[in-house]
């Protein structure tokens, strides 16, 4: 029997990952090559909703294929590609943005969230219609899974509408998508503000991570997090944020239960802790930010295993369009 599918996407609108993508998203994208037919691209479609500068866009959007393999992924095993490379994911967003209802599109809390915060009037269309367009990057590749974090769970409720009205209106053309999200690390928290998501769009720099940060600073900033006051280390993501926080983190890193970690840490304070979660992340990250600069260094061979993942992304993507033109009254492409 042919493999499930999974397919995901993140934005090149960082100079790096941060902790909050790796362990919500990009380990979840490593963990399903191995049983899944994989496909990952790097958003740069969504990331002019910020108006990015020209050279900058491409350069983090290598900087963002060359963290995926560094993390990971295997280009014999998962397509990567760049989301502008397969033309279908904007020609298939105009027929779903002709399939979503305003109220249905202003409803989206990021739109809200990121309006409020550059201004309604400043805020482009683009942003208004990007979860369609996230939408119609899920349902061109018929995915059955969507690794991310909890933030985008509204997005994949809109994307699994929109599948459903399209194949009730025009025919069964769509698989529903499902979200695959891992509870554990659904929300790393910022090391500033423990109850907000860790992000890359956040006030401050101080409460981020970065997977390509040198290790003296992410050292520095988890020995300045934000810890609660008393001095156990147990979890308590009431009167606890913080220190659940970190101890989430450091679960999903090493591997060791929370309770596990709880007993180990009973009586020594936070300063230990913290210390230890340090060098469990800057260890994790070591390897990855190796090989990113490694690759980085390799521009050819990075566009060209860019390329290669385009290729196999296209065939499917084109199959995709294939019906959904012919099932909404397009004449045959000539
Ligand atoms: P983006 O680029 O903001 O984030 C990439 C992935 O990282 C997850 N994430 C987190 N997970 C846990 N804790 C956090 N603090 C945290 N911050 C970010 C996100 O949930 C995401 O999975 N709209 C998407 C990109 C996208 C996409 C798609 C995703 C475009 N098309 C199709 C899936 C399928 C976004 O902006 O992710």
């Amino acid at each position: 029997m042919d493999r499930p599918r999974v397919l995901s996407g993140i934005q090149p609108t960082a100079d790096s990952f941060h902790l909050g993508n790796y362990l919500g998203a990009v380990r979840q994208y490593v963990a399903l090559q191995d049983t899944h037919e994989a496909f990952y691209f790097i958003a740069d479609l969504h990331a002019l909703t910020v108006a990015p500068k020209a050279d900058e866009l491409r350069r983090r959007s290598r900087v963002a294929a060359a963290q995926l393999f560094g993390a990971g992924l295997d280009p014999e095993k998962a397509a990567v590609f760049a989301q502008s490379h397969i033309r279908e994911h904007s020609e298939l967003a105009w027929i779903l943005i002709c399939q979503t209802g305003m109220g249905e599109a202003g409803r989206m809390t990021q739109f809200k969230d990121k309006s409020a915060k550059y201004g309604e009037s400043s805020a482009s269309v683009g942003l208004f219609t990007y979860p369609i367009l996230q939408a119609a990057d899920i349902l061109i590749y018929q995915a059955d899974q969507v690794p991310v974090g909890v933030d985008q769970k509204q997005h994949l409720e809109l994307s699994r509408d929109l599948a459903q009205r399209f194949n009730s209106r025009y025919g069964q053309t769509f698989k529903v998508p499902n979200p695959y999200i891992l509870k554990e690390v659904e929300k790393i928290g910022d090391l500033q503000d423990p109850t907000a998501k860790m992000s890359k769009t956040s006030s401050s720099p101080q409460g981020i991570l970065d997977v390509l940060e040198d290790p003296a600073s992410l050292r520095k900033k988890v020995m300045r997090a934000v810890t609660d006051t008393g001095s156990e280390v147990v979890a308590d993501e009431e009167n606890k944020p913080g220190v659940t926080n970190l101890l989430r983190i450091h679960s999903a890193l090493s591997g060791v239960s929370v309770p596990d970690l709880e007993a180990r840490f009973a009586g020594q304070g936070y300063g230990a802790f913290k210390k230890e979660v340090a060098e469990v992340i800057v260890e994790a990250f070591a390897p990855i930010r190796e090989r990113t600069e490694k690759l980085l260094a390799n521009e050819a061979e990075l566009d060209r295993l860019l390329a290669a993942g385009a290729a196999r992304a296209r065939v499917v993507a084109q199959e995709t369009m294939v019906k959904v033109r012919d099932r909404i009254g397009f004449i045959p492409t000539p």
